[in-house]
């Protein structure tokens, strides 16, 4: 799954290039696996830091980089630090929520978001595992461990050139890294209470995601310049770049081959088709 969907990206990254790769599917079907994995089977945040560190080796020859990463969720509209939980518990502590800006010249942001820098792929692995038990999971009927938030591992790569003194150029290169909350029907899940309005938060948002797919989508191909419904929730503000800005954008769609499965699947394989004619402008970041 890396090497056919992420490892391509990460050149670009290095050179000051946007990126982004989430995962997409009904609950159960394996976006957590993908994204994250576990410590024996590692996912693509993992892999993903590896390669950086692997091709760093030869870009560091003559430019001079700086990695950080960043780990967030948002959980019920709002949005958490993942690595960086000092005196915060999840559910009911407001201090503890992040607020998201928008900057004209780095785009999108979140204020106050920790960002650590790391110098090898295992750092990284104990940053995921530590940052991914502070994420809010629940077990439902549909999967033991759902992931009640949506959560986006950031790599954010700096660099200029060797030599050129304090008047070379700066330039930043973001990937992020997304694992989304799956869409659920409260039938098949049978929650109550705060599981509930969870997943109708969730929805929600992935409710906000669909209507912007659909809308670019219908700009894409019919050359319109329609609203796009960003600001519906925390989750298409915070994608914003990475659906119909400056980014290089890659779509996961997680599936289940079993034939109760056939609704949702059906569902998401009809969002991947339409998001597939989506156009994105990338530019390098100086
Ligand atoms: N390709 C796979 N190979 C082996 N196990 C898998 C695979 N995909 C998923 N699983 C297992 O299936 C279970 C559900 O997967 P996972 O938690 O990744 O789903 P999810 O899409 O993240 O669901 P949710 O939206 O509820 O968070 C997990 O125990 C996971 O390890
Ligand atoms: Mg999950």
């Amino acid at each position: 799954m890396f090497n056919l969907t992420t490892q391509f990206l990460i050149e670009g990254v290095l050179n000051g290039f946007n990126s982004t790769v989430f995962a997409y599917g009904a609950t159960g079907a394996g976006k957590t696996h993908t994204m994250l994995g576990n410590k024996d089977t590692p996912g693509i945040m993992y892999q993903t830091m590896k390669e950086v560190f692997t091709v760093l080796d030869d870009f560091k020859v003559d430019r001079q980089y700086e990695i950080k990463v960043s780990f967030l969720e948002i959980y019920n509209e709002n949005i958490r630090d993942l690595i960086d939980t000092s005196g915060a518990t999840p559910q009911d502590s407001p201090e503890s929520y992040l607020e998201l800006r928008e900057d004209p010249a780095q785009g999108v942001c979140i204020a106050g978001l920790k960002e650590v820098e790391v110098c090898s792929a295992e750092e990284i692995l104990s940053l995921l595992i530590h940052g991914n038990g502070n994420r809010t999971t629940e077990s439902t009927d549909a999967n033991i461990a759902s992931s009640r938030s949506h959560a986006v591992f950031q790599i954010i790569a700096k660099h200029r050139d060797k030599g050129q003194g304090i008047h070379a150029e700066v330039n930043v290169g973001k990937l992020s890294l997304i694992d989304l909350a799956g869409s659920e029907r409260a039938s098949k899940t049978n929650n109550r209470g705060l599981r509930m309005i969870e997943g109708a938060n969730i929805n929600r948002s992935l409710l906000a995601l669909g209507n912007c797919i659909n809308a670019l989508h219908e700009n894409s191909l019919k050359g319109k310049e329609n609203y796009i419904p960003y600001r519906d929730s925390k989750l298409t503000r915070l994608l914003k770049d990475s659906l119909g800005g400056n980014c290089r954008t890659v779509m996961i769609a997680n599936i289940g081959g079993a034939h109760s499965s056939f609704e949702e699947t059906h569902n998401t394989l009809k969002y991947a088709n339409r998001a597939k004619n989506i156009k994105t402008n990338v530019q390098k970041n100086t």
